[in-house]
């Protein structure tokens, strides 16, 4: 049963005694207005109808109920309320059943734990995702799941925001029933007029006591502790833990109105605002002009070429998605390392009892290593991933227009390379690409799919087909030195180095953008990273880097002592044994001052807010440049490779939704602020100008024209 726009959003019909009230209102079914006052004007009718003696609540298409409408989150709320609806629900005098199928998540679920019986269908999911969205459940959700499922269980349902499946659900307590296949109507109707037959009675989950509550409090004490020390400053999840401490200490009533006061808390949070606009820039992200006007071409066999820690996790990547892969390296002792890089991910987990040996086998049946171009002849699409030097992907290119047949694309990983200048070695630029993956591969969403010049759309089509296919987060970036996310980097991290030359010190600016949400400051990334690659990087740009620009020596004189960071034992702090965390280190410090000394600047105080102010004003200036030259196509694109690959706080939407936030004036402001130090640096982005000029904001570029 398919949903129908033509048809209204709640469709009502009979089953003998039986009243079927299906959500009918794509693609998620969705509680609209419109959803919410057909369900409520249904089971009135159900209530006064003689003739019905129970009701059964589906959803058509693949869904039961995705939850409450997240658009209309920030308008005007219209009646009835979600939670009114669920009240008439678990009030009603006749039986009420919810069938699920697909998922059933936030409001989605409250309808279903509302109602009086739950069957769910095999590929159920069930869950309280709110938490993901800086909400909590807010209609009747913390007051019924506890009730169901038992406290703690509960809680942790909430605060993870993450899907139980069917059985797990009714090995929870959630559901009643699996039924074994079928549709959710013959399924829920089978059900229904089973209970029917039985005489079972309306059972309603606010009747259900919580016992033991002096242990329960005492299991939720413990979660709001570990919560407070590992959610870094998110809002929800505390009063999450306050809703379901009052449905174990008050009467239904009374903790269904604590839920509600505290889900107006938090709808009305900056942090949910960041994380809606989250939400839905994940989603826009794929909607680039070639997806929509070409077909993507055949994506079965893939080639990666180079077997090092990018080409290994991309070959693990393209292989938990079903995809036949083959490795190309330069000879057979570095074939044999690519093939133990790769088997390595796979013993990891089956160390930690997250895989088989029978999977591992399944997995590597179709992984073939090979030094020989040949084998490649016939893939779809092949990723380079040899080292970052043009010369050698010049080589490699030319191999591979020799070799792949026609039609097959050529993707380079490149982090900076110019690949317009690769594509132009072959006799095929059409089909060349940039894909540029994060490390670990296999583990980061993100995916950077580079456009250059002479590319065709069905290329382009196949790169979002492939990132689908990996599960990975797409992100369309123009050619230049970095694309979005490297670019953008290169210069707040620069802001982050004129900082410490100027007085902070690396520890303070770290602890500064931790507090602001990242998971680590820019200097331990360094150090995890290997301070190795950057220098690398710096001493091949020396040569050409503009002479006016301000550049910072600090991190090469910790370099040039083979400070490289974790893997040395010391970088920007010290690690001592191994140590995971690293420690302040004073002769990192007396480097810095004599680094000052040598330039004559005398060390000013920041303030962790200077510190946050000056990082993310970079950053922004910087992304409306980006966004100007139409690098990224909008300014959604810079917030979702931020958070997808580079560990910007989710809670705050992205940089771009920052500076919204912040308002864009006050951005132009601070740069305007700062470039009075240095007028190169902080040159204010021409974006950035006009848009406070005409008092608008980064959000009102992010519609697609056409
Ligand atoms: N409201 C409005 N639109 C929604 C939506 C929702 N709850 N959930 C999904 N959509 C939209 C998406 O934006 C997307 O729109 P687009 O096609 O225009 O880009 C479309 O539906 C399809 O979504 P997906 O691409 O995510 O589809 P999938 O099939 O991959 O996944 C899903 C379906 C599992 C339902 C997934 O969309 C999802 O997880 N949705 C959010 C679930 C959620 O967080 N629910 C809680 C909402 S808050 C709440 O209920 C408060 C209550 O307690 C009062
Ligand atoms: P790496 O040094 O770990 O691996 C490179 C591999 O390529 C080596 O195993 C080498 O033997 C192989 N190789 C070199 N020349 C070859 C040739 N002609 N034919 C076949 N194999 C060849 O390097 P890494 O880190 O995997 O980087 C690879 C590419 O990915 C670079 O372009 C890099 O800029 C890019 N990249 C790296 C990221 C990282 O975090 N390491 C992140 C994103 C992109």
């Amino acid at each position: 049963m398919s949903t129908d726009s033509k048809l209204p959003a709640v469709i009502v019909s009979r089953k003998g005694g039986v009243k079927v009230i299906a959500i009918n209102n794509s693609p998620v079914n969705a509680l609209s207005q419109a959803v919410r006052e057909g369900l409520a004007e249904a089971l009135q009718r159900a209530n006064a109808d003689a003739e019905v003696q129970a009701v059964l609540i589906v959803g058509r298409g693949n869904v039961f109920i995705g939850g409450a409408d997240i658009r209309e989150f920030g308008q005007p709320r219209k009646p009835p309320l979600l939670t009114e609806v669920c009240n008439l629900i678990e009030a009603s005098n006749k039986i009420v059943v919810a069938a699920i199928h697909g998922a059933a998540l936030g409001g989605g679920l409250e309808v279903a734990l509302a109602a009086h019986y739950r069957l769910a269908l095999p590929e159920a999911k069930l869950g309280l995702p709110e938490v993901n969205l800086g909400l909590l459940p807010g209609a009747g959700g913390t007051q019924r799941a506890p009730r169901l499922m038992g406290v703690k269980a509960a809680a942790e349902l909430m605060l993870g925001g993450k899907h139980l499946s069917a059985t797990a659900a009714q090995a929870a307590g959630l559901v009643d029933r699996l039924a074994e296949s079928g549709d959710p109507v013959s399924a829920g109707l089978a059900y229904a007029n089973e209970l029917l037959a039985q005489g079972a009675q309306p059972r309603r989950t606010r009747d259900i006591a919580i016992v033991d509550k002096a242990t329960a409090l005492a299991e939720l004490d413990a979660l709001a502790a570990d919560t407070a020390k590992k959610n870094r400053g998110l809002f929800s999840p505390l009063k999450i833990i306050e809703c379901v401490s009052a449905a174990v200490e008050l009467p239904f009533e009374e903790g269904s109105a604590r839920e509600r006061a505290l889900f107006a808390e938090c709808l009305e949070s900056a942090q949910h605002a960041g994380l809606v606009h989250a939400f839905f820039a994940e989603r826009e992200v794929a909607k680039v002009p070639e997806a929509k006007a070409a077909t993507p071409r055949a994506l079965g066999r893939i080639a990666v070429i180079g077997g090092g820690t990018m080409g290994a996790g991309i070959a693990v990547a393209a292989l938990d998605a079903g995809l036949q892969v083959v490795m190309i390296e330069r000879d057979a002792e570095s074939i044999a390392r690519g093939q133990a890089n790769v088997e390595k991910v796979y013993d990891g987990l089956i160390a930690k009892n997250r895989m088989t040996e029978d999977a591992k086998a399944a997995v590597m049946a179709s992984y073939t290593p090979s030094t020989s171009y040949e084998v490649i002849k016939e893939v779809d699409l092949v990723i380079e991933a040899v080292f970052e030097d043009i010369e050698i992907k010049k080589a490699v290119f030319r191999e591979l227009d020799r070799t792949c047949r026609p039609g097959a694309v050529l993707a380079t990983n490149t982090s900076y390379l110019d690949i317009d200048a690769i594509a132009g070695v072959t006799s095929r630029p059409q089909d060349v690409i940039g894909l540029h993956f994060f490390s670990p591969a296999n583990i980061m969403k993100l995916l950077e799919i580079v456009v250059p010049a002479k590319v065709s759309a069905d290329v382009v089509a196949t790169a979002f087909e492939l990132a689908k296919k990996l599960r990975k987060v797409p992100v369309r970036a123009g050619v230049c030195d970095g694309f979005i996310g490297n670019r953008i980097l290169a210069v707040y991290r620069q802001a982050a180095d004129y900082l410490m030359e100027d007085g902070a010190s690396p520890y303070e600016i770290d602890e500064a953008m931790r507090a602001f949400g990242y998971p680590m400051g820019p200097f331990q990334v360094t150090d995890l990273a290997g301070g190795d690659i950057g220098w690398a990087a710096r001493k091949r740009r020396a040569a050409t880097r503009d002479p006016r620009v301000r550049y910072v020596e600090i991190a090469d004189r910790i370099c040039e002592r083979g400070w490289f960071g974790q893997k040395a034992g010391r970088g920007f702090y010290l690690y001592p044994q191994g140590a995971r965390v690293g420690q302040a280190d004073p002769e990192v410090l007396a480097i810095i001052d004599a680094e000052r000394a040598r330039k004559g600047i005398s060390p000013r105080k920041f303030s962790a807010d200077d510190i946050v102010r000056r990082y993310m004003t970079a950053m922004v200036n910087e992304s409306a440049k980006v966004v100007e030259e139409g690098i990224a196509l909008r300014p959604l694109d810079v917030d979702v490779t931020f958070l997808s690959g580079y560990g910007f706080p989710r809670f705050r939407g992205g940089p771009m939704k920052w500076a919204d936030m912040q308002g864009l004036d006050k951005v132009l402001g601070d740069v305007l602020e700062f470039s009075k130090e240095d007028p190169l640096f902080w040159k204010p982005a021409p974006l950035l100008e006009k848009l406070v000029a005409e008092g608008k904001n980064f959000s009102s570029l992010n519609q697609l024209k056409g």
